[in-house]
Parts: C-alpha cells; structure tokens; sequence
C-alpha cells in the first residue's frame, strides 16, 4: 500500500447536520433551519420562518453542540489525523450582518479545538457549509454584493481568531450546488438563472479574497474549493451523447475552472452571450479572481452520472439531484445513488489532468438504513462500499501519480442528511439513538465499520488489501 506517509485520515460534517442547540448561545437562523423533513420521496420544505406544525431536522439534529467531547473522543479512537467540521455563520453572526461576532459562539470553537488538539487531529475548517444567515435575505442573500463583505468580515473573524490552530480553509461547501439547489448552498429561492449566476459571481469573488486574506494572515494557511462531485458518462457512444456529456460537465465544472485557473472559461462566457446573462462585475474583479486561486481542490464523491442528448440537464429532479440515466452496469444505494468506486479513480483523473492541484476527497460515504440490535449495528455493506473506493483511491496515487492530500469519509457519526433532511439515512462509524422525529435516547454505539476503519487508519491503509 502507498498512501503517502502525511496522507490525512478522517471524517467530514456540517454543523447544522450534526450540532442542534439551534438557539443556544445566541445562535441565529440560517436557511438550513428553516428546511423541514422530508424523504427519499417527499422534498423538503423551506418556510423561511420556524412554523410549530413542521419538524426543522437542525434544530435538534444529534446534539454534537453538548456532545462534542464524547464524539471526539470517538473519532480520536479510530485513529483521525483529520477532522473536517463547518463553523456555523451564525453562531458567530447570528444575523449576518452585525459590526461585531457573538463571543459565545466563537468560544464554543475554541472547546473543540481544544479537544481536536488533545488527540492530535488536525482541523480542515468549512466556512460555509448550507447554512446562510436568514438576516441576509433582506438583502437578497448572495445577490447583492454587500454580502460578500458580510461573509468577509466573517471569515476574517475566523481567521484571525482561529490563526495557528487551523491551517486548513474551504471557502464554501459544494459551490456548483449554486446550480442544483441554490436555496441550500447560497440562501436563494429563485430558479432564475441571471441571479443564480450573479449569487455563484459573488461567491467566487468572496472565495478569492478570502484566499489572499488567509496568506497575509498566516503563510501556513491553506484554502481549498469544494466542489460537489458530478462526474458523467455519456449514455451511448453516439457522438450527440458525447457532447451533451461535454455540456453536462461545463455546467458543472466551470465552479472549478473560476476557482482554481482564476477567470471563467470561454465556453461559458459563450454561454452567457447566448442567454443574456451579465455578471455583475466592476473594476478591479478581474484581477481579485486571478489572485484568488486556491491552493487545493477538495470534493465530494458519492455517485456518477449517465447523460446524454435526451436528458435535461441537471436543473430537474428530487432534492436537485438528477442523476440522468440509470447505468446498468451499477447497483444504486437505497436513496438511489449509484454506486461507482472506479469512477472515483476516473474523477481524479479528470480533476487532476485539468489543474495540477493538490486534490482531497472530503467527502464519501454510503447512506443506509441500519439497525441497532443488542446495542451493535451490522453493516458490511458500508464497510464494502468505503473499501472499494479507497482501493481505487489508492490506484490513483499509485498508478496514476495523483497527489492527494487526505481522505474525509462523510459523516462519521450519524447526522442529519441534507438532501432529506432524515436521520434513518445513515452514515457514520458511530450510530446515534434518534429518529426522523427526534425521539432517542441520542447515545451513541460503535458499528462494525468502526473497528473496520480504525484498522485501516493503522495500517496506513494495508489493510484494505487483506479482505
Ligand atoms: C453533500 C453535502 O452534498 O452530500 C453534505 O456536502 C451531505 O452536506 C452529503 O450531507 C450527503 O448527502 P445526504 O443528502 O445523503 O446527506
């Protein structure tokens, strides 16, 4: 086996997925606490207020706000050298848009990288990860420019309070969801694609600043993209399919293009041209998008597409998703997911061919129903999924040369899941004792994988070859 010898180890999660205490310490709202719970077939609601008939998954999710020291331990136990988390924006701006952070919200932080510095586990910090302040819909969330100086202020904040204890920064969580889901990613409830596009030009200028922001603060620091991993093949042969393949990708990858060449790809401002689309660019942007590029390109990778001439696009679909054309030659999850670990190989390929950065996978995972019985969950089928990817993970580095930084499985303990806002899609190494509708006695139990995991953290990754 060949991880690199600093190859990071670990897990990923959100804060409105996994902390609850909605309103503790001052906290605000954010547009994830107003998305009520849906399922694999009922999408979820946005209220815009907090409505007594609805269940608001975040509010409670499985309580990391107060069990933070005891999932920590846990994640410690398996042997993470890296922890992904997101800071809540507003627990630390609890409207958006106040002069001053809420001090109570930062020091919560302090507490868990204190713990994370306990066990030795190096933080890989979300700035933003779903959850926009509700406050900054008075000014149009991402719309507006001013927004981008909110979400500055914010992320100085962070960086100077945080300088020395993180060195790892993601702007935002999945920035291309902009195009799938802009409500979840950036606070925006429109379909209309001139301010979708406006929401995702402000977005990449907040991201380039908070770029170079970071390296005068700290040269250590390193900033990352996030890209929400859509990866297709074409349907047929057929030359059309290939294109509308072709298509299918720039819609998506042009997030990455922005963030790690520095300016917008031809094709795109084309498309712009064709549809009438302006940014809403002044002076001065062109060059803060050149001096903004990221240091690495992180993402998340869970299925892959199969598109072609006939299918739409990626506009429609429960939850946003819309994963085109079955492929036979996969099974799916439960949720429908495909399930492809060689087309995890094939995206790196891809990522690293296009930019020569450093690339992490931060997110990966199987969401399943398990069961508790006896106090012990079963679940080879999460085991056999993580293993195959990180056995293609690994033919990546070896045979094609990759350089990849680490490896953040998603939801190491079980969290609320985004698209559907459920608790029984499950994720992690550690079961919690809750249900869709809150009810638990929210203790945690280790499941089979756990074991599994820490094993593979101890060898470096041998162990993987032994099954
Ligand atoms: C990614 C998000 O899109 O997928 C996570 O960054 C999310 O927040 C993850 O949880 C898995 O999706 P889901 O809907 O199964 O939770």
């Amino acid at each position: 086996m060949s991880f690199p010898s600093d190859f990071l180890w670990g897990g990923a999660t959100a804060a409105n997925q996994c902390e609850g205490a909605y309103l503790e310490d001052g906290k605000g709202l954010s547009t994830a606490d107003v998305m009520t719970l849906g399922s694999h077939t009922q999408k979820r609601k946005t209220t815009k207020t907090v409505e007594s008939q609805y269940i608001y998954p975040s509010h409670q999710a499985v309580d990391h706000f107060h069990h933070y020291q005891e999932d920590i331990a846990l994640f410690a136990e398996m042997g993470f050298t890296v922890y992904r988390l997101s800071i809540n924006w507003t627990r630390i701006f609890p409207q958006g848009d106040e002069e001053k952070p809420n001090e109570k919200g930062l020091a919560f932080y302090d507490r868990i990288f204190d713990e994370l510095e306990k066990y030795h586990i190096e933080p890989l910090i979300t700035i933003s990860h779903f959850e926009t302040p509700l406050g900054l819909q008075k000014y149009g969330s991402w719309e507006n420019r001013k927004v981008v100086d909110f979400y500055m202020r914010y992320a100085k904040v962070l960086l100077e309070r945080y300088q020395g204890r993180v060195k790892y920064w993601l702007t935002f969580n999945e920035i291309n969801c902009m195009s799938t889901m802009p409500w979840v990613s950036a606070g925006i409830a429109s379909d209309n694609e001139q301010i979708r596009m406006s929401a995702a030009y402000h977005q990449f200028l907040a991201s380039a600043k908070v770029v170079q922001l970071a390296h005068q603060i700290d040269k250590n620091n390193k900033v990352g993209m996030m890209y929400c991993g859509h990866f297709a093949y074409p349907h047929s042969p057929h030359p059309s399919d290939m294109i509308a393949t072709t298509d299918f990708m720039h819609q998506m990858l042009f997030y990455c293009d922005v963030q790690c060449r520095g300016y917008y790809p031809n094709y795109k401002i084309k498309q712009f041209e064709r549809d009438g689309i302006v940014l809403p660019m002044q002076d001065g942007d062109e060059e803060i998008l050149k001096h903004g590029t990221v240091d690495f390109l992180s993402y998340s990778y869970y299925f892959t597409h199969v598109t072609g001439m006939k299918t739409k696009g990626i506009y429609k679909g429960l939850n946003g998703i819309d994963t085109g054309y079955q492929n036979p030659y996969l099974p799916v999850s439960e949720w429908g997911w495909s399930i492809d670990p060689q087309g995890l190989r094939y995206s790196l390929n891809l990522l690293y061919d296009r930019y020569q950065l450093p690339l992490m996978i931060v997110e990966n995972g199987l969401g399943a129903v398990d069961v508790l019985e006896n106090g012990k969950v079963h679940d080879p089928y999460r085991i056999d999924y993580l293993r195959q990817h990180l056995l293609e993970l690994e033919k990546a580095i070896t045979l094609d040369g990759i350089p990849v930084m680490g490896y953040t499985m998603w939801g190491p303990i079980d969290i609320v899941a985004a698209s559907t806002g459920e608790m029984k899609k499950r994720y992690g190494f550690i079961y919690v004792d809750v249900d869709d509708y809150g009810q638990g006695s929210m203790k945690r139990y280790k499941k089979d994988s756990f074991y599994w995991y820490q094993r593979v953290i101890q060898t470096h990754g041998e162990s993987l070859k032994e099954e």
